[in-house]
Order: structure tokens, then C-alpha cells, then sequence
């Protein structure tokens, strides 16, 4: 048999996709969903995330969806997006034990979203990785690519953001592009600057869709070497605290290239699509993802290959 290279994705949908939707999804449809990309194949997802529900009211069943997961799918890699200390604590006390912690890397979005200055919530990580040594903690270093209200962001910054949470000790960071305001040019050379001075991180990257750049911006990323992707199932998503941010790239859409592309995403796209469908009945947000129109129209079975 052939060798594909393997391709990681992160499906973000139960969190990011779903903290952006107003009227509050029930528990066990956001289960439902969960169960659907775990048949689907996903086998790494943030499933949901321990912010304030004053904040985010969409998400204050967290620990309710954790204790679930983690109680059904022992080989699913279940992450939590956390803000804090009190947010860390909150998801290991419901079992998480993989978890990403949120700072942005302009000051402008880090106090919009998390009331902090970067300074802050550094110390607050220094806090998480001295609480709870056995939590392993991620990096999600939104608006590495551009920020709403502070416009560019220097890529000094991103690199000094990641320079401080290596010193914390963390090895795995996601350059988070919040507003979808990254192009593949911006891609390749953020990318180029970040593993050159950080050779040993593990990097995931992850991109909204506001510009219809997400898949571009993945494909420039593969090329670059990238083999973990956030996705987000429908193409849902989008930070409360980001104006004008549009929904994640969609899993299904990813799947699909990745797969062209001769990767192995290990992601049954046909039953993915069931998901992406319910979804798109029960789930109060646009489906932006192209690939379920592709399949309920005439174009299903031409795989564009002579
Ligand atoms: N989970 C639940 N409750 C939390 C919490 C957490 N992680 N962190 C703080 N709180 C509670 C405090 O206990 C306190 O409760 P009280 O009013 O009953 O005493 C209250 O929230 C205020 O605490 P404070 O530390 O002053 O928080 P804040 O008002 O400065 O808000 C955050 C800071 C980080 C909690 C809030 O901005 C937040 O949750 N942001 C997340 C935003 C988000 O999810 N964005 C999208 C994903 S990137
Ligand atoms: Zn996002």
C-alpha cells in the first residue's frame, strides 16, 4: 500500500464554533455533535473551554461535556481552551489534562477578550504551570496575524510571545489567525521566522475564513511543513471579542484538500458530511463549508480527475 504522510486535525467546532452561536445549544446536542466527529474519525478535539460563563454563556456546561467525553472516548485527545488559573483548575478538576491557554499577542485584543495585559497573563501561565505541573499546557497565541483593533502585529511580537511560554515550558503552540486577516505570503514568512528560532516547538495553526483565505492559508502552512491543523466542523466559529471574524475553515473543505493533496487526515469524509448536515438543521449558525453543497448537488461524483 502507499504511504500517505498523516495530516492532524483538530476539530475546534464544540468550542470555537460553538461559542460564537447566541441561543444556548442543549448539552447533548453538543455530545451528539462530539460523537459524530469521533465516528467520523477525528480523534483530537477542544471540546470545549473554562472561561467565565458571564462571558462566553454558551460554554457554561464545560465541565458537564468534559466529564462526558472523557468518560466515553479513552483514545481521544480532549483539549480545553482555558483563559486562567481558575479556568485551568476548573478543567482538571472535570479531567482534562490537555489544555490551551489563550493570549493573544496584541495587547488590544488580550484585554478585550481576556481583561488582561500580556504581561498578566503570562504570569497567570507561570501560575497554571506551578498549580498544576501534570496539566500539559498549549500556547494559543491569537491574532498572530492581525488584530482588530491594533491593526498589523509585528512578528517580533508573536516571537516574543512564544520565547516567554518556552520559558514556561511549553513545547506546543498554535499561531492563531483570529479575524482571518492572514494571507499564504504572510503564512510562509511568519512561519519561516517561528521555526527558525524555535526549531523544537510543535506547531498547529489555525484560521478563520473571513476573507476566504482559510484553505490557501493551509495549503501555503502543508508546503511550509505544518502538520496540525484547527478546523472547525461547518465552518463555525469566531471570537465573541474579535468584530468582524468570520467562521473557522471548515474541517470538511480541509479534509477534502488534504486528502487531494495525498495526505491522510484518517477522516471519513462521508460521514463527516452527516455531521456537517445535522449541523446545518440543528445548530443556530451558518454552514460556510463548501463540501455539503458539492454533495447534494450534480457535481457529487466528478472527482475533476480524467
Ligand atoms: N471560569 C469561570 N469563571 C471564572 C473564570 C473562569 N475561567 N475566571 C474568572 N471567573 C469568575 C470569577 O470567579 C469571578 O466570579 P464572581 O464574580 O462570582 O466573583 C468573575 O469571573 C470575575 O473574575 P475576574 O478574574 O475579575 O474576571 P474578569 O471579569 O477580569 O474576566 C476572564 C476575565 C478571563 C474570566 C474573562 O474575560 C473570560 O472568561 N474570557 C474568555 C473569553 C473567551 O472565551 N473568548 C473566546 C475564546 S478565545
Ligand atoms: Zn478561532
Amino acid at each position: 500500500m502507499e504511504h500517505r504522510e498523516k495530516i492532524r486535525i483538530i476539530d475546534v467546532g464544540p468550542r470555537d464554533g460553538f461559542q460564537n452561536v447566541k441561543p444556548l445549544i442543549d448539552t447533548q446536542t453538543k455530545l451528539f455533535i462530539i460523537e459524530g466527529l469521533y465516528q467520523s474519525g477525528i480523534r483530537t478535539m477542544e471540546v470545549t473551554s473554562f472561561v467565565s460563563p458571564k462571558a462566553i454563556p454558551q460554554m457554561a456546561d464545560a465541565a458537564e461535556v468534559a466529564k462526558a467525553v472523557i468518560g466515553r472516548y479513552k483514545d481521544l485527545r480532549a483539549i480545553a481552551l482555558i483563559p486562567n488559573l481558575k479556568g485551568a483548575q476548573n478543567a482538571w478538576n472535570a479531567g482534562i489534562r490537555e489544555a490551551a491557554c489563550v493570549i493573544s499577542v496584541s495587547e488590544a485584543h488580550n484585554k478585550a477578550n481576556i481583561n488582561r495585559t500580556v504581561k498578566e497573563s503570562l504570569d497567570a501561565l507561570e501560575g497554571i504551570r506551578e498549580a498544576l505541573p501534570d496539566l500539559e499546557v498549549h500556547l494559543d497565541a491569537a491574532t498572530a496575524f492581525g488584530c482588530p483593533f491594533a491593526g498589523e502585529v509585528p512578528k517580533e511580537a508573536v516571537l516574543s510571545l512564544i520565547g516567554s511560554a518556552q520559558q514556561l515550558g511549553i513545547r506546543k503552540v498554535t499561531l492563531c489567525d483570529t479575524i482571518g486577516v492572514a494571507d499564504p505570503a504572510q503564512v510562509k514568512e511568519l512561519l519561516g521566522e517561528v521555526t527558525g528560532r524555535y526549531p523544537g516547538l510543535e506547531l498547529t495553526l489555525h484560521f478563520h475564513n473571513t476573507r476566504g483565505m482559510g484553505l490557501a492559508n493551509i495549503f501555503a502552512a502543508a508546503e511550509m511543513g505544518i502538520r496540525n491543523f484547527e478546523t472547525s466542523v461547518g465552518g463555525l466559529g469566531g471570537c465573541p471579542f474579535a468584530p468582524g471574524a468570520d467562521g473557522n475553515t471548515a474541517t470538511e473543505d480541509t479534509v477534502h484538500m488534504l486528502e487531494k493533496m495525498g495526505f491522510d487526515t484518517g477522516i471519513d469524509l462521508a460521514k463527516l458530511l452527516g455531521v456537517v448536515e445535522y449541523v446545518d438543521r440543528h445548530i443556530d449558525a451558518p454552514v460556510t463549508g463548501k463540501m455539503l453543497g458539492v454533495t447534494n448537488s450534480a457535481c457529487a461524483n466528478i472527482s475533476g480527475r480524467a
